[in-house]
């Protein structure tokens, strides 16, 4: 461990103790950190963030609520970012999750007791998060600031349905299954991974309407409607807009295609599940059904109802805070 890491550990062990705690939907128990629900791993690496990290105005940042389409948002970003770096033919996304090439910021920051791994990656930097915005350094946030953020949110009803379905599989085989009761309660009263799902969207969102250069804004609901339209948007956000050469070869359609459900979930390395011990998570259990509106197939019309008034009241509440 180098000295600066050494200190921010004990700042760690020494923060913990103090946090409220509850149980999580698997393993894990989930501490309240600044208005967030956070495990221990997330709170560390968010200390190590705001400790270690250093920006740079390259790094792009994909950051989501988990189950709002991380993986693909990971994929998209990849696929536009480095279109001139490789063949369709042949691409790193066929032969890798996304995960592998859009590295997870709150895992890296870790590895190795220094920031060194993170300080070597080459630029652009491509990472991911699931950290609230407000849980980043201003010297990440503020409008003058380095680094940018693509965001995804995505229907709460569909979200809690995913998570419940992921939260079953990731559970210890020794616990019983959690009910959809029980994780329909919790994720009601804001208690999931990196929750409040509400604030977790708007704070990212009220970011993007201040400093609308800095953060995008996107919905799974969009991009399944109109995939192509946002990728020419994260392309022209990240400022490398497709050329009308490159429009009449139709890349923005490769990249659609390239990172579509139907293609990332039948390639080998996504069905494939070797759980070595720095993967709890096989790489198929990022692949469900990749539908909107699943939520209809489980949730009975009064959990919707109740999902739907807990939005409306958090969205109208974050409104007039603007
Ligand atoms: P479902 O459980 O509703 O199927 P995350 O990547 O944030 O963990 O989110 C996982 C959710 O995104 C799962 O939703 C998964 O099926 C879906 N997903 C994964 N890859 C996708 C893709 N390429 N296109 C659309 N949805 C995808």
């Amino acid at each position: 461990l180098d000295e600066g890491y050494q200190k921010t550990y004990q700042n760690f062990d020494e923060l913990l103790p103090t946090l409220p705690p509850r149980k999580g939907w698997w393993l894990d128990q989930l501490f309240q950190y600044q208005g967030f629900w956070l495990s221990s791993f997330a709170l560390r690496g968010d200390m190590l963030v705001n400790d270690h990290f250093k920006p740079r105005p390259t790094d792009i940042i994909v950051a989501t609520s988990p189950k709002c389409g991380t993986t693909w948002l990971r994929a998209l970003v990849f696929s536009i970012v480095n279109r001139n770096s490789f063949d369709f033919s042949d691409h790193p996304l066929s032969k890798n999750n996304p995960r592998e090439l859009v590295l997870f910021l709150e895992g890296v920051i870790y590895s190795d007791g220094s920031s060194s791994f993170i300080d070597g990656l080459p630029s652009p930097r491509l990472l991911s998060t699931h950290l609230p915005f407000s849980l980043f350094p201003k010297r990440m946030t503020d409008d003058s600031s380095d680094c940018r953020f693509v965001y995804i949110c995505r229907d709460p009803k569909d979200v809690f349905i995913s998570k419940w379905h992921f939260a079953n599989k990731l559970r210890a085989k020794e616990l019983p299954p959690i009910t959809l009761e029980e994780a329909f309660d919790s994720f009601c009263q804001g208690v999931s991974h990196y929750g409040p799902f509400w604030d977790h969207v708007l704070g990212y969102w009220k970011a993007s309407l201040e400093s609308p250069k800095k953060v995008l804004f996107l919905k799974y609901e969009d991009v399944k409607k109109q995939p192509a339209d946002c990728v020419r948007k994260v392309a022209g956000f990240l400022g490398v807009p497709f050329s009308p050469e490159e429009e009449n070869k139709e890349i923005v359609e490769e990249i659609v295609k390239l990172c579509s459900f139907e293609n990332m979930s039948n390639l080998e390395v996504n069905k494939t599940d070797t759980k070595d011990s720095a993967n709890l998570i096989g790489n198929s259990d990022f692949f469900r059904k990749g539908e909107v509106g699943d939520w209809a197939n489980h949730l009975s019309p009064q959990m919707a109802e109740t999902l739907d008034q807990i939005t409306e009241q958090k969205l109208k509440a974050g409104i007039k805070q603007l």
